[in-house]
């Protein structure tokens, strides 16, 4: 079955959303597998921005499907907002179907959250507040509650003693106010109708649209270095966004996927807590701050950002098994007289060449610098590789030989049309 899915190879915002548009344009089927509304993907249409939380970057293709696997944790209020503004737009949209086996994201977990951020002071993980960890963390207690209770009679009194149970936590514990159970269920109900339609078995789906030879995109949200199990651990979210998350998030086995594409930017950017060695304080990352516009989609909060790190991506590549790299934001570098790649660490003991699994190793770690002179042009209306300044295609080419990926793709600007494609995407998906 030809599957693709496509990753964040760095801290999330790694410009996915355009890279996962294009994509999607030439796929059937467009599936988000983990995550909520954390992430924040903005797609830009013929000048128009959009920004998508929950709903698949495919939405707005008309005559394609949208999925909600299972894998993802679902604020019905969110949902619905997001798929409001769009349909207030009078945009013509793709089919969406819903999991029936995802988890919802009450007002609780919101609070949780909150509570739980509050409570850690020095060692708070900066998350987004949306109830992501408290709602992944019910999932695996196994006391989530499932889009699937929606269809059954008799739902209210179940989410009534958990509200209750919550609230005993959140007072008792964190010497904060939760919702009143009745309120809880009344905000359950005012989406419970409208989600119904919607739900169904997507890995059945899938299934069955992979067995018409159509071509299913696997979109993941934030990134590898946020992943549960292979990111900066603690600074992490709460779900899979690597690779393998894919399978289990949508309901398909690894079969199903036969080219894995990670996106990455030319530099580095990362929000909340959490160490990355080759962070710029200074007026440098100031100017890749500005020139790149590192604001949260989600949250509106000013990114850290620094020089590209290829030990982290060398380690992307591996724990995703990547078949080639999509390079965004080439273009913020436009104006520096000089770029520098990271491709190992020092510490006491020595070259580090690997990516630790210990925060507080990497804290001690210091970027190896390899520097590149600066191309000093304007590359935003570059749509050949061959045109690209000398300068600018060195670069990209460390990149590759550094990583042993192919460099499929540059993005040199948001619109769709400002896009360098050095292998035909979509050829490769189905070869
Ligand atoms: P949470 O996912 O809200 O629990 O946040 C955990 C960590 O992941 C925090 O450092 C967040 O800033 C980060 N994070 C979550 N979602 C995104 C995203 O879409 N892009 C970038 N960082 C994210």
């Amino acid at each position: 079955m030809p599957g693709v899915v496509i990753v964040g190879a760095q801290f999330g915002d790694e410009g996915k959303g355009k890279m996962t548009d294009y994509l999607a344009s030439r796929a059937d089927c467009v599936v988000r597998y983990q995550g909520g509304n954390n992430a924040g993907h903005t797609v830009v249409i013929g000048g128009h921005e959009f920004r998508l939380h929950i709903i698949p970057s495919g939405i707005f293709y008309p005559g394609k499907v949208c999925v909600i696997g299972n894998g993802m944790v679902i604020d019905p209020e969110a949902l619905f907002q997001e798929l409001d503004d769009l349909l207030n737009q009078r945009l013509k949209l793709a089919r969406l179907c819903i999991s029936d086996r995802a988890h919802l994201l009450l007002p609780y977990h919101v609070r949780l959250d909150e509570a739980e951020e509050n409570c850690r002071g020095a060692e708070r993980i900066g998350t987004t507040k949306r109830g992501i960890g408290p709602a992944y963390t019910d999932k695996v207690a196994r006391l989530g509650f499932r889009t699937s209770e929606l269809l059954e009679p008799g739902w209210e009194k179940r989410l009534e003693a958990m509200a209750l149970e919550k609230n005993h936590i959140l007072k008792q514990l964190y010497g904060s106010e939760g919702d009143e159970p009745e309120q809880v269920i009344d905000w359950m109900r005012r989406y419970a109708e409208r989600m119904r339609p919607f739900l169904t078995d997507t890995s059945l789906v899938l299934a069955e649209l992979a067995a018409e030879g159509k071509h299913i995109l696997f979109e993941g949200a934030q990134g590898t270095m946020l992943d549960i199990d292979h990111g900066t651990y603690p600074f992490v979210t709460s779900s899979s966004p690597t690779a393998g998350g894919a399978c289990i998030g949508a309901g398909v086995g690894p079969t199903a996927v036969n080219l894995v594409l990670g996106v990455c930017k030319a530099y580095l950017t990362r929000v909340g807590e959490g160490n990355f060695p080759t962070e710029l304080d200074g007026p440098d990352g100031e100017e890749i701050r500005k020139r790149g516009r590192e604001f949260g989609t989600t949250t509106g909060r000013a990114r850290r950002c620094g020089w590209i790190d290829l030990v982290m991506l060398r380690y992307a590549a591996r724990v995703n098994g990547l078949n080639g790299l999509l390079i965004t934001k080439l273009d913020v570098l436009d104006s520096f007289p000089a770029i520098r790649l990271c491709n190992a660490y020092t510490c006491s003991g020595g070259t580090i060449r690997e990516f630790p699994a210990s925060q507080r190793l990497l804290q001690t770690f210091k970027p190896v610098y390899e520097d590149l002179e600066g191309w000093q042009q304007d590359t935003s209306g570059v749509r050949r590789y061959e045109d690209l300044p000398a300068a600018a295609r060195r670069f990209i080419e460390r990149i590759g030989e550094v990583t042993g990926l192919p460099v499929m793709a540059i993005s040199v600007g948001p619109d769709r049309e400002q896009t360098i494609m050095l292998q035909e995407l979509s050829r490769q998906a189905h070869k």
